[in-house]
Order: C-alpha cells, then structure tokens, then sequence
C-alpha cells in the first residue's frame, strides 16, 4: 500500500517548507516538490502543517493506583492519544515489589496486546533492588525497556532510598539506560500532610497545600546531584515550578545530561483552581500538584530557552464520579491523577505558537522529536525523513477546537479545559502510514500498535 501526502507544509524540528512525502510499507520512501509518482491514497496537505506524529512519553494506562484503577485502557487511552495527534506513547510498567522486572513488563504487555491502536513503548518502575535484580536492568535494555523511573515520593507504595537510586544511576551509566524520577520529598510531604489532617483541612485544595514547591526542588536538586556522583544521565519527570526548573538549569548550565519535562496541567492551571467551594478541586489533584499562577511564564521560557526539552501528559485519569470522589471527604483518599492525552499538541500550540511564547519548530520539537531522541527512538520515530517510520500528522492550524468533555475520546467522565477554545485541529493522523484518524473519525484497529524497542541512551546524542 502506498499514500502520497501532496503540497503540505512539512514542519520539524528543524525544517519547515513545502513539499510531498510518499510512503511505501509503513515507511517514508521519498520527499519532493510535486513529486510525479502514483499512490494507492493521495492526502492533499494544501494550507496544512506536516508534522511528525506526536510521541507521549509520560501516560498510566490501565494502571492500579490510590485504591482503583486509571480509567483509559489502552484501546480507549491510544484511540484518544490519536485523535490528539499522539502517534507513540511510552506508559510505566511497574515491578511488582519483590517480584522481577520481566514480570512487571509481562503485566504491561499483556494490558497492551491486542487493545493499541498507536505503537508504544515501556518504562520500567523500579520498586525495589536488591543486589542480585540489578542484572535484570540489563535484561531490559535487552528487551527495549530503556529507561527506569524511581520515586523520591509515596512513601511506603513508590518511593525508594537515595541508596537504592545511586545504585540504580551506577548500573545506568554502564549499560545505556536512562533513570526518569519523579522528585518530591515523600517524607516530608508526608509530615505535613498528617498535620494537615489532623487541622481538619480535608478539602482538595490541601493536597497542593502540603506538597510545597521547596519539597520538589530540593529533591530535583538531591536527584542530579546523586545522577552527578553516578554519572549517569538523569531525566526529571513533571516539573512543575521555578524552584525544581533552577536547579535543572544551573545542572545544564555544568554540561551534565539533565532533562526535565513538564506537562500541560502545570502550564495552563494553578492551585487557585483548586480552591473552589465544592469538590471540583479533586479533578486537579496529581502529584506534584499545581503551583501558583507565576510559575507558568517561567515554565514556557524553560521550554523556549531548552531547560525543558519535553512536553508530556503524565495522562492517570480518574472519574469524577466514582473514582475521584473516593476522597470527597479528605483529599488523601483522593487518587491522583488526571486527564490531558488527548489535548497535548491542541494546548502546546494554542498557548505556545498561537501565542507566540514557541516557535512551530519548537512545538514540533517538544513533543515529538526530542521525546524521540532522548528515549531512543530516533530517527524511526520523531521525524520526517526518509527511512522514519510514517507516523504523521497532518494539522489544520485554521480549524477551531473546543476541549470538552462531551466530545473528546478520553475515557474519563471530565475535561480538565472544559471549554477551551483552540484554533488548529488534528486534521488527518498516519501510523506507520495508516491513516487512522480522518475528518474525526476513528479508522483505526485495536492490536495494531506495535510495542517499540527503544535503543539504549545515547544513541541519537553521540
Ligand atoms: O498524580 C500523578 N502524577 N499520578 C500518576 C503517578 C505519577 O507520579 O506520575
Ligand atoms: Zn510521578
Ligand atoms: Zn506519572
């Protein structure tokens, strides 16, 4: 099968100009001007951004958490990812305490097999490691699970000891693997939620409440800093504030290899959302929480000027009903978690280009290229060029989008831009040269994702 994408814009990370691209067998084969060549299905671009498909590398789909379960599998959370543009994600597997990785991964793939509409990849959450589990780090790398994520946070369900992430950094550095860290202090948090509760503050707002900006730097600043004695490279999970975004620029600024992503929740809300009468608060408790309004500006600037090279979703919905309000009388039963895989490209683009804050190329870059290359999937994955797999996004910059919960293809019961207004649109979607969104219907098939092994760090760095 052969699809010819006729007079678009072609927009990457670094390029942007007119032209045709052709495809042969899932694959880019030929880029041109008015290249003369039949195809099976011709796709006119014309006033339209050709960019390479977005790449989430932050989702829990079908994930066991806070007492239920994220509320998109990986049909309903891939479908939506495509309609948002999304063409690869990487969810978290997680190691079953005690148990080896390969079981985790084995859990992972079977949630996946048969229900991805996108390809996908995995990281591995790490629970524990005890000495003789540190050659399954190996295993994985083996396997195309490239990249672990520890937590400095949930003490007694996630978080490990700085002892075991230095050990975890060393191995890394070795075999090529890239440690991911969600960076909270867990127990200080922890502290200061029980006095929390123990004031009777028990409405959402007081999750952001006592889970300050100061517990995310310091241990923003804790995980380069063991990354650094390792000498491994480090990748800092949904940053959320100017206190955690410093210490990753100051880490820059030295030349070591620290990457931070952020998310759209922390560039379009803040913790004054949260406070409202009621509970609707609830639909914004995730972890870290949100900050106040000021950071957002600098959030941007740090996507503008590189010490943020990602934008992800960190996409854990939850129902408003039924699963959220588990909590409606004290937010620590509240799980955390909310919605965005759908709205990443709409968002970025409608606060980032629209508003002049990020160039085109960078939006592309952001959330699909640098993803790309940081998680080994570069040049299949994160590009427009010939021999990348055609996963490919044609974008109407023209067409006007509502965000709302009515219409979007997220299994969750709200929208956390409930009425947002967007101008430009998903227009047509191509996974491996399958189109499989067109005119805002859904062609494609559960199982035809694809599970990706990722090359291990470094690949596309050196
Ligand atoms: O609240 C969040 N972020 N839930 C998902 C788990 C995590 O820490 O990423
Ligand atoms: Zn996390
Ligand atoms: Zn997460």
């Amino acid at each position: 099968m052969s699809t010819l994408i006729k007079n678009g814009r072609i927009v990457t990370a670094e390029q942007d100009y007119i032209g045709d691209i052709f495809i042969e067998n899932e694959k880019i084969t030929l880029i041109g001007e008015s290249l003369d060549i039949t195809a099976d299905t011709v796709i006119d671009a014309k006033n339209k951004y050709v960019i390479p498909g977005g790449i989430d590398v932050h989702t829990h789909l079908d994930m066991p958490f806070g007492g239920t379960t994220s509320s998109d599998d990986f049909f309903t959370g891939t479908r939506a990812a495509a309609f948002g543009g999304t063409t690869s994600l990487i969810d978290f597997a997680i190691q079953p305490k005690g148990k080896s990785f390969r079981d985790g991964l084995n859990i992972w793939k079977a949630k996946a097999e048969g229900k991805a509409v996108i390809d996908y990849g995995f990281h591995m959450i790490i629970t524990d490691l005890p000495d003789e589990r540190i050659s399954e780090m190996t295993e994985m790398i083996d396997e195309g699970v490239t990249s672990f994520k520890l937590f400095l946070a949930y003490p007694n369900i996630l978080m490990v000891d700085d002892a075991t992430i230095f050990k975890a950094m060393k191995h890394a550095a070795s075999i090529g693997a890239l440690i991911c860290m969600h960076a909270e202090n867990g127990m200080v948090i922890d502290d200061i939620v029980k006095e929390t509760v123990a004031a009777g503050k028990l409405s959402p707002v007081n999750h952001a409440i006592s889970r300050p900006a100061l517990a995310e730097g310091e241990a923003t600043h804790r995980a380069i800093a063991l990354a650094q004695m390792a000498g491994a490279p480090v990748y800092i999970v949904h940053l959320t504030c100017n206190d955690a975004l410093e210490h990753v620029a100051n880490a820059r600024a030295k030349g070591l290899p620290a990457f931070a992503e952020t998310c759209p929740q922390y560039l379009f809300h803040s913790i004054d959302d949260m406070d409202t009468p009621d509970f609707e608060g609830a639909k914004l408790v995730f972890s870290p929480p949100l900050r106040e309004k000021w950071n957002q500006e600098k959030l941007w600037a740090g996507l503008k000027q590189n010490t943020l090279q990602v934008v992800a979703t960190d996409h854990c919905p939850f129902n408003f009903k039924g699963q959220k309000d588990m909590g409606i009388d004290d937010f620590t039963k509240i799980p955390n978690g909310g919605p965005s895989l759908e709205n990443r490209l709409h968002l970025t683009f409608e606060g980032g280009v629209n508003e002049k804050r990020i160039s085109l190329n960078r939006w592309v870059e952001i959330n699909s290229t640098a993803p790309a290359k940081i998680f080994g999937m570069y040049p299949k994955k994160g590009s427009i060029s010939v021999g990348s797999d055609a996963d490919i996004v044609v974008w109407d910059p023209n067409a006007e989008h509502i965000l709302s919960a009515e219409t979007h293809h997220m299994n969750v019961d709200y929208s956390m831009y409930e009425g947002k207004k967007i101008k430009g649109d998903v227009d047509t979607v191509l996974s491996r040269g399958k189109v499989i969104v067109q005119d805002n219907e859904f062609k494609g098939t559960a199982g035809e994702g694809s599970f990706i092994k990722r090359a291990p760090y470094g690949s596309a760095w050196d």
